[in-house]
């Protein structure tokens, strides 16, 4: 058995940061399911919010403003308390990550760049062209090379060992040698992202499976809130790649058939500007309406930035303008990009507090697998990678405080006991005579698309359970083609899968029970903030049927009152 103080599951920026936070003093493990400069904070690309203060229009911003943008966009379901300690963080983290050496992008007198970005009352978008999370996750990782943190690359964690209200350790499959490992620990993290690819379309990478908060959940581990899931207003279509905010920061309009900047009827302030979840339904409405255009990929509206001109296009959009050649043949320069809204970001997650623990003693989540929660409903964009270095930074604090204080013993016994779990469960997949997990992940992620989406109804949403538990049905029978698990893709999809399902149920449930429209659960039948029935957090624990078990928990409230979200 393998054994570290600390195992950090998760290469990317929450990962890395909680390690550079620790191996000094800890023997820590990074364990990545893939190298983790490929892990999908590199996709980040608009930028990191911080109240800077460097943009000539932004001179009185404050941590403050930060706090009360980030609380409204939420639609007030954010802890309050916890934006506060996010957004005092924010300067803090970006000049640390400055003196690392992150190359953000620079004003003329040598200050980090910063742009405007959806709901925020102030440019304060810190950024380096549209490639931001990349330069971030560099610098970390070069930082935790730099200092000695031990990476099991390609090794993925299959199941959480927890007993007795303690977290042991993690059951690990390493891929390259095929190899069933288990791994003891006084403390793990999980910093393993969202869950973009329960859904049909979204900007996620392929490993964003979710399968972190699932194995979290199966663990006894409560979630909260995954009924919020964030549809970013411009994924490309076909492909859905991310078309970062940052292309309406810097000044690009969103276009429907008949030539209109809709957004004036949706949002005439902040127009393109408002936050996500405002504007991806309204691109919705528009295409649902009958005012989008027509291609063989499906249904679009147009983003369109040529009036930016290829100088500024090409200093701070080159990302996006070599995305567009490559995948679509379409210069922006010259034609608009064809978008639509598509999944992105999962608000809910892992139920931690502010020093990202969890109920479960010596177990830790950060960065978009955790839930806090300082995105509430909808998140801001540029909230997302200073989410995951604060949390990733606080709970590296919060860990070494625990360990100082507490005498942790973990025990062998219920890590052999899950080893033994594990090693039956992939015999049987291995055995199993039924279909293979890509047939079961396409119809699962097909009904969330259809029935768990921007817009909600009842009768949708009960169809979207009853999917789920056929789903859960055929899945108990999944096979895979190959018994060799060295590099065995596809089992390791099958595992996934098994936990990527219970996801969607805690999503389809919550939303379905859920019964207001707030942020980005919008819910046609009910379509009003309710703050007497609904100010409160859904909690999910896995219940003794099977499904899902549903409680709720109080939003801490501190300095603003729940108002009208008006942009
Ligand atoms: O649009 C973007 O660049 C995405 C940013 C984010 O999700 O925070």
């Amino acid at each position: 058995m393998l054994s570290h103080d600390i195992i950090i599951v998760g290469g990317g920026l929450a990962g890395l940061r909680a390690a550079v936070g620790l191996c000094e003093k800890y023997n820590v493990a990074l364990l990545s399911k893939v190298h983790p400069i490929r892990s999908h904070s590199i996709a980040a690309q608009g930028g990191i919010n911080a109240s800077l203060a460097n943009h000539p229009d932004a001179k009185d911003d404050s941590w403050e403003k930060h706090t009360f943008d980030t609380v409204k966009g939420s639609d007030y379901l954010a802890d309050q308390h916890a934006v506060e300690i996010m957004c005092r963080q924010a300067p803090l983290i970006v000049y640390e990550m400055e003196h690392w050496g992150c190359p953000f992008s620079r004003f003329p007198d040598g200050s980090i760049a910063q742009r405007p970005f959806g709901g925020a009352g102030y440019p304060r978008t810190c950024y380096s062209a549209d490639i931001t999370g990349h330069v971030l996750l560099n610098t970390l990782y070069e930082r935790a090379v730099s200092k000695g943190v031990k990476v099991y690359s390609e090794w993925y964690v299959i199941a959480l060992v927890t007993d007795n209200g303690q977290c042991h350790g993690v059951i690990a499959f390493d891929l390259i040698n095929g190899a069933i490992v288990p791994m003891k620990s006084k403390v793990t993290v999980f910093a393993t992202g969202g869950y973009g690819r329960v859904y049909q379309y979204s900007t996620n990478a392929l490993i964003n499976t979710g399968s972190g908060i699932g194995i979290a959940y199966m663990a006894g581990v409560p979630v909260k809130d995954m009924e919020f899931v964030q549809f970013h207003p411009t994924g490309l279509i076909g492909t859905n790649i991310l078309m970062t905010e940052a292309c309406r920061g810097e000044g690009g309009y969103l276009i429907n058939n008949k030539n209109e900047r809709f957004m004036e009827r949706y949002a005439p302030k902040m127009m393109e500007l408002a936050p996500r979840d405002i504007v991806s339904r309204s691109i919705q409405t528009e295409i649902d309406e009958g005012r989008g255009f027509e291609h063989p990929l499906g249904r679009y509206i147009k983003l369109d930035i040529r009036h930016l001109g290829a100088q500024k296009i090409l200093e701070k959009l080159p990302g996006i303008r070599n995305i567009c050649i490559d995948f679509l043949g379409i210069d922006p320069i010259k034609e608009p990009i064809p978008i639509m809204p598509c999944q992105h970001y999962s608000m809910g997650g892992i139920d931690t507090n502010e020093k990202a623990a969890t109920e479960v003693k010596g177990f830790y989540a950060a960065g978009e697998c955790a839930c806090v929660s300082v995105h509430g409903a909808n998140r801001l964009g540029g909230n997302s990678l200073l989410d995951t270095i604060v949390f990733g930074k606080l709970s590296a604090i919060a860990i070494d405080e625990f360990l100082q204080e507490n005498n942790i013993t973990p025990d062998e016994k219920p890590i052999n006991n899950k080893l033994v779990h594990m090693e039956d469960t992939i015999k049987k997949i291995v055995q199993n005579k039924g279909e293979r997990p890509f047939s079961i992940h396409a119809d699962l992620s097909k009904n969330m698309s259809t029935n768990v989406g921007i817009f909600r109804k009842k009768d949708e949403l009960e169809t979207a359970i009853e999917n789920i538990l056929r789903i859960k049905a055929r899945y108990k029978d999944v096979r895979v083609s190959s018994s060799d698990p060295h590099m065995n893709y596809e089992l390791l999809n099958a595992i996934e899968l098994g936990y990527m399902i219970e996801v969607a149920h805690t999503i389809a449930i919550g939303a379905y029970l859920r019964e207001e429209s707030r942020g980005s659960h919008s819910r046609r039948d009910f379509p009003t903030r309710d703050d007497e029935k609904w100010l409160k957090h859904t909690i999910a624990r896995p219940g003794a049927d099977g499904n899902p078990e549903i409680s709720f928990k109080d939003v801490t409230i501190t300095r603003y009152q729940p108002m009208e979200r008006k942009y």
